[in-house]
């Protein structure tokens, strides 16, 4: 069963955060898009409202989600039913999966990547945007899980674990980028992304179908 609760009951609600938090967005939408291909047929796993699909000009998304799936849709976004354990495509289909604070959400991580990697041709990609577990940001949401509708239910995982994760699943050549390198409840500006991981809350990886 999908952790979707939390996501169609506070829709309006999600998405008002991108608007609040302004600064941390750009900031995340930057660190994503310095190692998201700029070309090829894309999908976003988890697509939610569509605030990292539109800006990179993904037209396909996946979501359990009824609400989040048609805010996406107002953006645009062909988003359709499903979820990452089970994606509703033939193998090859796309050139690169995108999955964006998705990771932490789903029910089995496993079978979520060995589903990317079959949707995705040889010599594409995926490219994962999650909160390192380890970061400030990552202990403070652990910290703070049970007063947040949406973090309660998810699961953090370190970097290690998700470049664990994807190497298990057949990927190759991992490469990250980090931002958000303000404490939680600090000033929020938009920052540059750094390459590596390790200081920054946000952390993106790509990694390489052979
Ligand atoms: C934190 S939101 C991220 C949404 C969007 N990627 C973004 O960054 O705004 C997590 C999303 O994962 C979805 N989700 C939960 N379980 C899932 C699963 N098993 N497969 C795919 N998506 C799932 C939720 O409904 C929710 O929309």
């Amino acid at each position: 069963m999908a952790r979707t609760r939390a996501f169609d009951e506070n829709t309006e609600r999600y998405d008002a955060w991108f608007e609040r938090h302004a600064a941390l967005y750009e900031s995340e939408v930057a660190a994503v898009r310095g190692l998201l291909p700029a070309e090829g047929a894309g999908l976003e796993v988890g697509v939610g409202t569509g605030r990292f699909a539109e800006p990179f000009g993904i037209v396909h998304g996946v979501e359990p989600s009824a609400p989040m799936r048609e805010a996406a849709r107002a953006r645009g976004i062909d988003a359709v039913d499903g979820v990452a354990e089970r994606l509703p495509y033939p193998d090859a289909s796309f050139d690169f999966v995108l999955m964006v604070t998705t990771i932490c959400f789903v029910d089995d991580v496993a079978a979520a990547l060995a589903e990317a990697f079959r949707v995705i041709r040889p010599g594409g990609c995926i490219v994962i945007g999650f909160v390192d577990r380890e970061s400030p940001l990552g202990r403070h949401y652990l910290a703070h899980k049970d007063e947040s509708p949406f973090y309660k239910d998810a699961d953090f995982f370190s970097t290690e674990e998700v470049s664990r994760h994807l190497e298990e699943a057949g990927f190759t050549d991992l490469v990250f980028r980090q931002t958000v390198f303000t404490a939680p409840g600090g000033a929020e500006e938009v920052e540059e992304p750094e390459e590596g991981h390790g200081r920054g809350s946000f952390v993106v990886v790509r990694a390489m179908k052979p």
